[in-house]
């Protein structure tokens, strides 16, 4: 299979959903046809259980129990909408996958590893992104991008599960996620999130390009 599947991670706000658009139409003036998704969701039945979890409703069920219902979006994800596509031919960029549950619930939350590896093994179903982007940015900054970003929208959204955390566990996923792309350095490369969305979008279109030889310039 010549198709690839990236995957884009970070904390909040690190403007992920922007770089994945760039990216698209990237790939595109060079012949690729990739299309975007997002976790939880990129299914019907798994965005039934994403607003679940995102307004909070599985919060008093404890993070082990989140952890499962985000293996069980991921699984309808991967089999009915990831893989098929993959096997079309076409590249599939996900805005966050797996590495998401181990940095939130398994190391931010607190979930055991052990129910972490079972869940990916179940969930992944046999397979594994051949690149995950990291964007890395100090969450004070992150939040500050996403406050100016509502204003000027004229948003006055009510934060979801995870923004509503206090700074220290924000710090502490970004260094979790940080550590996650240490472990797995052949599958991650790590991008400034401070940089403007012009100079991020070139530094990853470079990567991008070093990695996959059907891409060389
Ligand atoms: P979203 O609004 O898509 O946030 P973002 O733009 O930051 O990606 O909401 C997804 C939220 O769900 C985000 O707070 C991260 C969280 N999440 C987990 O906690 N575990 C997971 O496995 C996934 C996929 C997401």
């Amino acid at each position: 299979m010549s198709a690839k599947f990236i995957t884009f991670e970070g904390g909040e706000g690190v403007g992920k959903s922007t770089q994945i658009r760039r990216l698209v139409s990237n790939l595109s003036k060079h012949g690729v046809e990739a299309i975007r998704t997002r976790e939880p969701g990129g299914t019907p039945r798994a965005e039934a259980i994403r607003s679940f979890l995102l307004q909070g409703k599985s919060e008093s069920w404890g993070p082990s129990a989140e952890a499962i219902l985000f293996a069980a979006a991921r699984l309808d994800h991967v089999n009915s909408m990831i893989k098929p596509n993959l096997q079309s031919d076409k590249w599939v960029l996900s805005d966050r996958f797996h590495d998401s549950t181990r940095a939130y619930q398994g190391l931010t939350g607190g979930v055991p590893d052990e129910l972490i590896d079972a869940l990916e093994s179940l969930a992944l179903n046999g397979i594994t992104p051949d690149l995950t982007i990291l964007i890395d940015m100090a969450p004070e900054q992150a939040f500050e991008r996403v406050r100016k970003r509502a204003e000027e929208d004229g948003l006055n959204l009510p934060p979801d599960r995870y923004e509503k955390e206090n700074i220290e566990w924000h710090r502490h996923l970004r260094r979790n996620f940080l550590d996650i792309a240490r472990a797995h350095s052949d599958r991650f490369i790590v991008v400034d999130g401070a940089q403007t969305a012009d100079d991020m979008e070139q530094d990853i279109w470079t990567k991008v390009q070093d990695r996959f030889e059907q891409l060389a310039a």
